[in-house]
């Protein structure tokens, strides 16, 4: 247990921030014994995956604890599909990347995206078409106040658009341990999305494998989104809003190239990126502060931005959005 430690090697906003307290745990047993300390009993605990979904707007007063649990390894298989079973302190594209050269298919989509493979399913990740849910199987949690492990099924889980059980009901009740995932041992790729398919008719690929699909991916990614390494930022900030596709029909009266996706006669989903780039925050910046030139869904910190300012640029973004358009962004970044 480490007191008075920074932050900054841990989230990747790149904000400046202290814990009180902080420690790392490698196995379930270590685990334990953080959760029966003192310092937690008195103090509380925040869990940290790979830091790239936070947003730390001022000193952690609690015991940050670091996920460090390690391994992947196939617990079951048969010709079709196998289950793999992984600790949640992997990193997330180590195990994307690890499941290519296995040959085994349904995570080549979400490649790239940042953080540990124990926060994927807190907020259900998604990009290019998949979500983790279409993957998974089922996940091991350590529940805090008991200390005992627990075994969560998918519909257990509860999973919706960037949701579940663990956002919600059971916030803060539960460390997720390891997360088994199903995955195909024949290649059934979804390449429909727009971006995916430019890539791929660039390159004259005809018949892409998992790997070129990996790899269209990172390139649009690294394309659009700024790289944590140089640009402090944590992905998307705010969920793109479903709204009631009445609403969204008055409004494409008014802004006839405004995008949505129809996902059921009532609601409509519309890219939270073309509201704010409509409101003029594109490219914005002030001092250290920003959002990305490139994907207006990115706050971005290019050097010493204070955590609050980055909240209050958010607060001034929503405020413009419903102002101009009466929609209400949610936030998808966790706010510490
Ligand atoms: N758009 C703009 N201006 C912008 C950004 C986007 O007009 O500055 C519009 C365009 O119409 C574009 C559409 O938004 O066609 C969609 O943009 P993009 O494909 O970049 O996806 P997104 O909806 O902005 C979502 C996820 C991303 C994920 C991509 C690709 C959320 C909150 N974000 O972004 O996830 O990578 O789709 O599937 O759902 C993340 O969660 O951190 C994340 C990066």
């Amino acid at each position: 247990m480490q007191e008075n430690i920074s932050l900054l090697p841990y989230n990747t906003f790149g904000i400046f921030a202290n814990a009180k307290y902080f420690t790392l745990f490698s196995s379930t047993e270590d685990l334990k014994n953080i959760l029966q300390s003192t310092e937690v009993k008195t103090n509380g605990l925040c869990i940290l995956g790979g830091g790239s979904n936070i947003l730390l707007t001022k000193d952690v007063d609690k015991v940050v604890l670091k996920n460090e649990l390690k391994g992947i390894e196939i617990i079951s298989q048969n010709n079709e599909v196998a289950l793999v079973k992984c600790a949640a302190g992997e990193v997330w594209h180590s195990f994307v990347l690890w499941c290519i050269e296995n040959n085994l298919y349904g995570v080549e989509n979400l490649s790239l995206i940042p953080g540990t493979v124990g926060a994927a399913p807190m907020q259900n990740i998604g990009a290019y078409g998949v979500e983790i849910k279409d993957v998974f199987f089922e996940l091991e949690a350590m529940q805090i106040d008991s200390l005992q492990m627990k075994t969560f099924n998918q519909a257990q889980c509860e999973f919706g658009y960037r949701e579940s059980f663990f956002k919600r009901k059971g916030k803060d009740q539960y460390i997720i341990t390891s997360v088994t995932f199903q995955l195909n041992k024949k290649a059934n790729l979804n390449a429909s999305y727009g971006a995916i398919q430019e890539v791929l008719t660039a390159k004259q690929i005809e018949n892409p494998t998992a790997k070129d699909i990996s790899n269209a991916v990172i390139e649009i990614r690294q394309s659009k989104l700024p790289d944590p390494k140089e640009i402090g930022n944590a992905g998307s900030f705010f969920k793109n809003p479903e709204i009631a596709t009445k609403h969204f029909l008055v409004l494409k009266k008014v802004y006839p190239s405004m995008p949505g996706y129809t996902l059921t006669e009532y609601l409509t989903k519309v890219p939270a990126g073309w509201l704010i780039e409509q409101c003029g925050w594109k490219g914005f910046r002030k001092d250290d502060l920003g959002v990305h030139a490139r994907q207006a869904l990115v706050l971005v910190n290019y050097k010493q931005a204070l955590g609050a300012e980055i909240y209050n640029l958010s607060t001034q973004i929503l405020e413009s959005v419903k102002n101009k358009f009466d929609i209400v962004l949610e936030r998808e970044v966790n706010i510490w």
